[in-house]
């Protein structure tokens, strides 16, 4: 690949550097374009031939269906680590040694403590809130409780500001189902690893010990890792973006989480499930659900199905579907909807319009299976999914303000009126 591209505009040629990553992915700078050619920009409504930065934390390959942490696999990753050491080794850049992830964990357990008038805020909502809305709420009101993540340009203020939000989250997350269930607020135990802990602040019963299950602690650890880093997905691209006008971390995760809250994104999960249970209501009729969504007059699609970038296989659907098999058998819990999902993707697979248009299962389409099997409420599916998410997102800031990017500043094509005199209102 030549290192220079030529771009010819009325008999003009202009010359660009070519950009070539570690893994051969090639792009064309255009850095000074709209100089060059005294205007010129590009077109590219969501940006899906656009790169927005140079990024060392995730790649993926679509059509390899590759998908690697600072260079790990995911499925080495998904079965020899745990969470919080994959969130190290996200915003770290290395797996931590047994020292560095003791004292990582050390430092987010002192940051577990959430204000006690953070309840009022939450009291606020009615029940009936959606969850992804009151925690990225929370999540902007924690600032007000913690001024000082929002000057982060000393590395140090920026480990203290990430230390905090891995240590309240998970109790803001587990806050907002019990308000919706009815339950009392409490804490975890500090004597629990992190992701059991946080399953300890969402299910303990108020009258009761909480009992450990390994098989539950693992399996949401392991979808945890799954979810935590996509490179330059919707969501992380919000994160940066906000975070790029130099907004604190903490304003920049609450509109990750918005983002990620969509349909198209996100929150796709949960409407996989609304569609399984739907198609289960309707007598397992998956041929009439495949038609509506092949139908352009109608606005249904299949959710959980196709993706911008996986043009092949989603790594982390593989690694799900496979799991909600052990985990369903390990807990003897059966569910209708498992066999449905795997009847819709063997008939998506064998169907020319998903073939022709590379529209294969994504992490979202078996994840809340395994999810409900945990006891998850489906309102909830997203915010385990932002839970997850929220150490990539993290990495993705820190890595933008220590390369000290530009603030975000698309351009456009102005198609509207050419310019015309103001009308008085007695002659419009
Ligand atoms: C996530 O980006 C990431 O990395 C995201 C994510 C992450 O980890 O952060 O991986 C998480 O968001 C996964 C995606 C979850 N969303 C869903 O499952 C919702 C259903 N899927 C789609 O809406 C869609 O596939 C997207 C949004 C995921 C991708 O959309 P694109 O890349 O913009 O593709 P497109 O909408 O241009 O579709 C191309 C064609 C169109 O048909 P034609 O106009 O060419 O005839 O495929 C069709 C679409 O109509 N199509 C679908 C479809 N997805 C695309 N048709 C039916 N069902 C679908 N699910």
């Amino acid at each position: 690949m030549s290192g220079i591209a030529t771009i010819e505009i009325d008999g003009k040629k202009y010359e660009f550097p070519v950009t070539v990553g570690t893994e051969n992915e090639v792009a064309i700078d255009i850095n000074t374009l709209r100089s060059a050619t005294q205007g010129v920009t590009t077109l590219d409504p969501g940006y899906k031939n656009t790169g927005s930065c140079e990024s060392a934390i995730t790649f993926l390959d679509g059509e390899k269906g590759i998908l690697r942490y600072r260079g790990y696999a995911i499925e080495e990753l998904a079965e020899k680590a745990d969470f919080l050491e994959v969130a190290y080794l996200l915003i770290f850049g290395e797996l931590p040694t047994r020292e560095q992830l003791q004292k990582f964990h050390n430092d987010i357990r002192d940051q577990s403590i959430v204000a006690e008038d953070m309840k009022k805020i939450l009291d606020g909502f009615p029940q009936s809130a959606h969850p992804m809305g009151v925690l990225s709420s929370l999540t902007s009101a924690l600032i007000a409780f913690n001024p000082s993540s929002v000057n982060v340009d000393s590395e140090e203020d920026m480990y203290k500001a990430i230390v905090k939000i891995l240590g309240k989250f998970p109790v803001l997350t587990a806050w907002t189902y019990r308000k919706r269930a009815g339950l009392p607020l409490d804490y975890g135990d500090d004597t629990m690893g992190y992701v059991e802990n946080f399953l300890k602040m969402m299910f303990k019963k108020p009258q009761g010990e909480y009992k450990r299950n390994e098989i539950v602690t693992n399996s949401m650890d392991k979808l945890l890792i799954l979810h935590a880093d996509h490179e330059q997905n919707c969501s992380t691209s919000t994160v940066r973006m906000v975070g790029s006008s130099h907004a604190g971390l903490f304003a920049s995760l609450s509109a990750g989480i918005n983002a990620l809250w969509g349909p198209l994104h996100g929150g796709a999960n949960q409407a996989v499930i609304e569609m399984l249970e739907a198609i289960k209501a309707d007598g397992g009729d998956t041929k009439k659900y495949m038609a509506k969504a092949k139908d352009k007059d109608d606005p249904f699609r299949l959710m959980g199905f196709g993706h911008r970038v996986y043009k092949n296989f989603d790594p982390r659907a593989k690694i799900i579907k496979k799991a909600a098999d052990e985990v369903l058998s390990d807990l003897g819990v059966s569910d209708e909807v498992l066999d449905i999902a795997k009847g819709l993707e063997k008939e998506a697979l064998e169907d020319s319009y998903f073939v022709d248009r590379k529209l294969y299962p994504n992490v979202d389409f078996y994840s809340g299976i395994i999810y409900r099997a945990l006891g998850i409420p489906i309102e909830m599916f997203t915010p385990m999914f932002a839970l997850g998410r929220l150490p990539g997102w993290i990495a993705q800031w820190r890595e933008m303000r220590l390369r000290k990017e530009p603030i975000g500043r698309p351009r456009q094509i102005y198609i509207g009126e050419t310019l015309r005199a103001f009308k008085d209102i007695d002659y419009r």
